[in-house]
Parts: C-alpha cells; structure tokens; sequence
C-alpha cells in the first residue's frame, strides 16, 4: 500500500530537483538534498499542513546541501540522515546527523525510507526507496548517471551500484533523480534499464571507459533513451 507523496521542486541553476517526500496519514515531510532557494519548500509544507520532521542527504556535494542551513533555521527539530561513508568524506556533516548504513530503514510516519548504499558519484551516496518510487540524488539520472571524475567518484563502484540497484528495486518503481537532464522528469525503472546507456555496460571496464570518456565526448543532456545494442 502506497503512504507517501512525492512532490519534485526544480531550484537553482544546475538544473537540481530537491524532492519533498510526504507520508499522507502522519503529515510528515522529509526533503531531500535542500538546496537553492528552499522558501518554496517551506511555503508549499505550511500550505499543505505538513510538519518537515526529515531532512535526507543522497550526497554533500554543494549543488545538493546548500539549502540544508536555512532549512534547520526553519525546522530545529529535523534529524538529518546521511551515510557514515559520506559523512567521513564531506568532513563537515552536522554533529547531530544519523548516519545510516545499507538497508537501512527511515521510518516517516507509516512510510518505510529504505536507505540504498550506491558509492561511486561520491565514497557515500546513497538512493532512497519507499513505495513505488526510489529517489536517487547524482547517483542514476533519466538516461544518464553521475559524473564520477570529482574528488572521491570512482567510476568501477558505481557500475556495482547502479548493478545492485537494478536488482533491488522493483521495475516499476518510479525515479526521482538529482538534476533534470533527461528528456523526461521521471520514468519508470524498466524505462531506465531499456534505455539508459549506463545500465547496457555489460563490465565495469566498459562502464568505466564509457562514464569517464566516451559519454561526455558523444552526448549532450537533455538525455534520450539509447537503445541496448
Ligand atoms: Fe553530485
């Protein structure tokens, strides 16, 4: 039985999508990965009567916390969630965060947040999955994925990852990524494994050589499906 709601709001200037996850029967909210301009967040959780009881983390990298200030300033009492993996790499994690390991469940309201451990665009990203729908920060984009030649991305990890998150997550399962660069906001995740690139690497050699070289060389977002050759 579906409990929560999903409402995407598209901030910034890199194109971010900061995901506001709301479970019906309690009216708490938890937003992930605040960024930009969060007013609207915070306006659209007053009109709707919600309580932001959560903040969840995918990643640290600025395009995806720098709201996280102005969000504690309105909501104290929110416990932010990150990986311990993550946190040990951004170094700058708040003290009072929860750290979460693989497997992992957030409890929100009657919503179960399942914590996905998918390394690779950072030492310790992670995805989010509740219901039908999975959201997954820089980690799996509508057609494309996250870059991984930034400080601590390690292509080969997040081959295995994307991997495992195809066999962990239900093909019908909606995603709900970081950035809007594909040529749809969300597809299902059958959608993604029939037409994104990244997921038809049968090796991580190959996955290697295609996210660090080949892609960036012969596409341009917004990304379209790519048929598996
Ligand atoms: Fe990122």
């Amino acid at each position: 039985m579906k409990t929560a709601c999903i409402k995407s709001f598209e901030l910034g200037n890199m194109d971010n999508f900061v995901h506001l996850i709301y479970d019906t029967a309690s009216k708490r909210a938890a937003v992930v990965d605040p960024a930009w301009d969060v007013s609207d967040i915070i306006n659209f959780v007053k009109a709707q009567g919600l309580t932001l009881t959560d903040i969840l983390l995918t990643h640290s990298h600025y395009d995806h916390i720098n709201g996280l200030s102005m969000i504690r300033d309105a909501y104290p009492e929110a416990k932010i969630h990150l990986s311990t993996a993550e946190a040990s790499f951004w170094g700058n994690a708040p003290k009072t965060a929860i750290l979460h390991q693989d497997n992992d469940v957030i409890q929100l309201g009657e919503t179960a947040i399942k914590v996905l451990f998918t390394p690779g665009h950072t030492p310790g990203s992670v995805c989010y999955y509740f219901d039908d729908k999975v959201v997954t920060g820089d980690s799996l984009f509508i057609y494309g994925c996250g870059r991984c030649d930034l400080p601590g991305g390690d292509a080969a990890e997040l081959f295995h990852s994307l991997k495992d998150l195809v066999a962990r997550v239900s093909p019908d399962t909606l995603v709900y990524s970081g950035h809007d660069y594909g040529v749809e906001k969300v597809t299902t995740l059958a959608a993604q494994v029939a037409g994104n690139p990244f997921l038809h690497c049968a090796t991580s050699a190959a996955f290697v050589h295609y996210r660090m070289i080949e892609h960036d060389q012969t596409r341009r977002s917004p990304f379209t499906p790519v048929l598996r050759a």
